[in-house]
């Protein structure tokens, strides 16, 4: 018998991570052979040890933070929504032994936001807080939904006009501060800031939230995390954590490694999301 393909997500920290869970579970329902592991990694030894992965033989990586940028720069090419992002999530070994950079995040949130969440984007008012890679990733493809207007609020506003130029030809889309968002409240609004790593939470102003507005985090925990326990406090419609855009970027990854779609339903009831 042959031995398993070898897969995995290399980050730094990843002892959290639920990939090796979710990935195991997609490998054991499609019948496919592999083995999905953690590999911690610092910044200065990515691209050494990336490369010693893939000529030992390894198929395909999960990329994450901080390293989503550094993998744009590592691969031999590009799909056009990794090129559009600046940023990579998914390593895919060609058949030439070239690496082709892929970007499943934007598709992971999409998905989970229309599908599982039934959230409509078309001509709904949307507010992303943060302007790092996170929101690199996710820019275009909720702009190809037709948002009536798309508004990118970071701490750093400088940040939040520079991405927004870069995505300024696919729709209405603007960058500002924290404190120019405007009064009207959104109806959808996304996390995509690291302050709930330090226990915090974007310093917008209440007044983004109505009664109709659906808050979405893509931080994920077991317990609730900072958005969400703030954004129900102000009333919002319902407040998600960013356990379905986990699992459904890595469904897109795993069909791009395994040419197979894994059904994604079974692995969010396990996770108790479903
Ligand atoms: P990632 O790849 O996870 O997006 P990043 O590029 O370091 O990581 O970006 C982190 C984002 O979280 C940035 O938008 C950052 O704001 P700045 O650009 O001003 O640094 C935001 N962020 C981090 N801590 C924050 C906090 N306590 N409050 C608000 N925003 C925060």
């Amino acid at each position: 018998m042959n031995a398993p393909d070898q897969y995995g997500v290399v980050g730094h920290p990843i002892s959290h991570s639920w990939s090796p869970f979710i990935h195991g579970l997609f490998a054991k329902q499609t019948d496919q052979s592999l083995v999905y592991r953690l590999y911690d990694i610092a910044p200065e030894n990515f691209r050494a040890q990336v490369l010693e992965f893939f000529t030992r033989g390894g198929r395909g990586l999960n990329v994450t933070v901080p390293h989503k940028e550094a993998a744009a720069e590592l691969a031999n090419d590009l799909t056009m929504r990794a090129d559009r992002a600046g940023a990579v999530n998914t390593l895919i070994l060609g058949d030439s032994h070239s690496l082709l950079g892929d970007n499943t995040d934007g598709h992971g949130l999409v998905t989970d936001l229309t599908k599982n969440i039934g959230q409509n984007i078309t001509n709904e008012r949307l507010l992303i807080l943060g302007a790092g890679g996170a929101t690199r990733g996710v820019v275009e493809p909720l702009l190809s939904l037709g948002p009536t207007e798309l508004v990118i609020a970071n701490r750093t506003p400088e940040r939040a006009v520079n991405l927004a130029s870069l995505f300024s030809d696919l729709g209405a889309v603007r960058g500002c501060g924290f404190d120019h968002v405007g009064d009207d409240p959104f109806d959808l609004i996304i996390n995509a800031t690291a302050a709930g790593l330090s226990g915090s939470v974007p310093n917008v102003a209440p007044t983004v939230i109505a009664g109709h507005t659906v808050c979405y985090d893509m931080s994920y925990s077991k317990t609730a995390t900072p958005f969400v326990t703030w954004a129900v406090e102000q009333g919002c419609a319902r407040a998600h954590k960013g356990w379905g855009m986990l699992v459904e970027q890595a469904a897109e990854s795993f069909t791009l490694w395994r040419g197979v779609r894994p059904d994604t339903g079974p692995v969010l009831t396990a996770l108790g999301i479903k």
